[in-house]
């Protein structure tokens, strides 16, 4: 088998690290949202790694990290302290189908949210950071209030919300994820 010359390894790293078109027409628009200054792009920072994220199946790489940071001329360390921060981020770690966060902040653990991690356990056969053998659904460990305090106990389920929560509607939500 032929050996990539030195050009061409250079041209790979440098498509790897690159944003699609798509891609960065997507992260636009979020720039469009904000002043067009360096605090700006670092508003940007959160939904553009969303958009390489669920880009990505769901999960983050190093070269996604660095190919953002390029894109909006931030440090690549400024970027990677959010995607570090951030729960609903998950560098560097295989991902299921669907990510299910049930929140255990003050006002969902005074309401339950203990009682149905639990149950959401057993139920999956994996504990919270786990994902089932079938790569169907991650328990995210949540650590954070995730915003919806009036509803609950709550979840976030791929991004929507469900409040409220009793062990029948996990049963329900969960049951109908594919
Ligand atoms: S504490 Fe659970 S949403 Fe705020």
């Amino acid at each position: 088998m032929r050996q990539e010359t030195a050009q061409e390894k250079a041209q790979h790293a440098a498509q790897e690290t690159a944003l699609t078109e798509a891609q960065q027409a997507r992260i636009d628009r979020w720039l469009a949202q904000y002043p067009p200054d360096p605090a700006g792009r670092r508003s940007a920072v959160i939904p553009a790694l969303h958009v390489l994220q669920d880009d990505n199946g769901g999960t983050l790489e190093r070269h996604h990290i660095a190919a953002l940071a390029d894109y909006l001329g931030m440090p690549r360390a400024a970027v990677f302290e959010v995607a570090t921060f951030y729960s609903m981020f998950h560098l560097d770690t295989a991902c299921g189908r669907h990510k299910v966060n049930i929140c255990t902040n003050i006002s969902c653990w005074l309401n339950g949210a203990d009682g149905l991690v639990a149950y959401a356990e057993e139920k999956l056969g994996v504990r919270l950071g786990e994902t089932t053998t079938d790569g169907r659904i991650t328990l995210v460990r949540e650590e954070e209030c995730l915003a919806g305090c009036v509803g609950a106990p709550m979840m976030v389920v791929d991004g929507h919300y469900h409040t409220h929560l009793t062990r029948e509607r996990i049963d329900e939500i969960l049951d109908g994820l594919d």
